[in-house]
């Protein structure tokens, strides 16, 4: 109030920007302009100049997409272990950088800091972000090589991941080989396509998904640093995944091939059932492509062949190659998706928060494998789940840090006992990264002592 008693209107709202949302038929997000003090006025301004308006309304406007044609189970090869020289040598020559997306909310694991400092390996409870830097350090040590690190945070998570990074030195990652980059976010959208206020002075945003990491790359001059590196391909990883081979030469080695490289490659793994929540490989009209378990058609997932093998099996990991020069090439291209979602507004009558119950508003998103269809020449490279495959998404019960655990402690002790060493079945090893990329790293190592069932043991 001022002295007179009238509400203190602090600024005015500058002409151009509330001509410019009026135009887009959003101006009722200044609904409480006048109750906001000087500070979060100009935090407003700020957050609603950085949103691309004409992008904005083409989004909302996005209407389910419905895919078209007939699908098909998508061609899919097995690892071939004489693609390994091939591998090492690009990896040796500098070629290879991984690219890790941690932008996401981890709503459903419910971890209040960003995912990746979630501590996921069973007995030292080694961070997911260190867990994927020792396994780099590593390699850079094996091929006496740089491997660069680049890692897509979102606005919401970047200070804390850059922030977690360096209290922890980087996990001994030379800094400057490791590139974090944001990605963008978008507004969320009521049924009448208005935007939402998260508070008095803020608009409800959501990270721009996963696939946001394609333009992302491109704005934040992420390409141009990998180019300057000589970083010809890179292992998209997802950070939720502490199996997961961060630097794998037999797949890098199948994705450069014998003639000329694709452009993507993936890896799948069977699915454990027709009901699995997993994306799946397909070709629609002869173009590979993902389909995510909720858009295939039950009648499609639960086909099986002559020996009662499900035919749409090849489960989607989240585990690619990918080639700079295509990212370059699709940077802008890549489709949108909205989702149904529950997002807490700010009630325009009352001015009060609303957790919703139900799904009140449309989210969108851009998906990492949709760049599958504009690849030329891409590959589907299928991969033993037991080796590669324990993400933590759920608080509890399926995919979760009680789950994934068992399945770290499952492989390591299968790693063991491929070289010879007897590991009680309820033994708890863990084996460091910077121990091991694979079995056949464990040979001759001596183990520090005999373990006795119930033990725990780190190598
Ligand atoms: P998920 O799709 O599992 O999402 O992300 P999430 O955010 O981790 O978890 P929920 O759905 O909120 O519970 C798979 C991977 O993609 C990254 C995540 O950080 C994770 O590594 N991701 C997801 C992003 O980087 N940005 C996004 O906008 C979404």
């Amino acid at each position: 109030m001022d002295i007179s008693g009238n509400p203190r209107v602090l600024s005015e709202i500058p002409c151009e920007l509330q001509s410019r949302l009026a135009e887009h038929g959003q101006e009722h997000v200044f609904r409480f302009w006048d109750e906001l003090d000087d500070g979060a006025q100009c935090k407003f301004i700020s957050q609603l100049e950085t949103i691309n308006l004409e992008q904005f309304t083409s989004l909302a406007g996005l209407s389910c997409h419905e895919r078209k044609g007939k699908l098909a189970p998508a061609p899919v090869v097995q690892l071939e272990q004489s693609c390994k020289d091939s591998g090492e040598e690009a990896i040796r020559s500098g070629a290879l950088g991984v690219l890790t997306v941690a932008g996401g909310q981890g709503t459903r694991l419910g971890w209040s800091g960003p995912k990746g400092t979630f501590p996921a390996a069973p007995i030292t409870g080694k961070s997911l972000f260190q867990l994927v830097a020792e396994q780099i350090m590593f390699s850079q040590k094996k091929y006496k090589t740089t491997i660069p690190w680049y890692i897509m945070t979102s606005h919401e998570n970047e200070e804390a991941t850059i922030s977690f990074l360096l209290d922890n030195n980087c996990f001994g990652i030379d800094r400057t080989d490791i590139f974090v980059f944001s990605q963008g976010e978008v507004p969320a959208v009521d049924s009448q396509g208005k935007m939402l206020l998260s508070s008095k002075g803020s608009i409800a945003m959501n990270p721009d998904g996963h696939g946001g990491v394609i333009s992302a790359l491109k704005i934040s001059g992420g390409l141009e640093e990998m180019e300057s590196r000589g970083v010809r391909y890179l292992s998209y990883i997802q950070i939720d995944n502490p199996l997961v081979h961060v630097v794998d030469p037999v797949f890098l080695g199948m994705h450069i091939g014998e003639h000329s490289s694709n452009e993507v490659s993936s890896k799948c793994v069977a699915k454990l059932d027709a009901d699995e929540r997993v994306g799946v490989f397909c070709l629609l009209q002869d173009t590979l492509t993902v389909v995510e378990y909720s858009d295939l058609p039950s009648d499609d997932a639960t086909k099986v062949d002559d020996q009662d093998r499900l035919l749409f099996s090849a489960g989607s990991i989240a585990i690619h190659i990918i080639s700079v020069d295509f990212i370059n090439r699709v940077a802008n291209e890549l489709p949108w998706h909205r989702a149904h979602k529950k997002v807490p507004f700010i009630l325009a009558e009352t001015g009060k928060q609303i957790q919703p119950d139900e799904p009140n508003a449309f989210k969108f998103e851009r998906f990492v494998f949709d760049i599958l269809p504009m690849a030329q020449h891409s590959l589907v490279v299928e991969t033993d789940r037991a080796e590669e495959f324990a993400p933590i998404k759920n608080a509890t019960g399926s995919d979760s840090p009680e789950s994934s655990s068992a399945l770290q402690l499952e492989r390591a002790a299968r790693w063991l006992r491929m070289n010879g060493f007897e590991i009680p079945e309820h033994a708890r090893v863990e084996i460091s990264p910077l121990t091991a990329s694979a079995p056949e790293d464990l040979a001759g190592i001596d183990l520090p002592r005999v373990i006795g069932d119930d033990e725990a043991m780190v190598v």
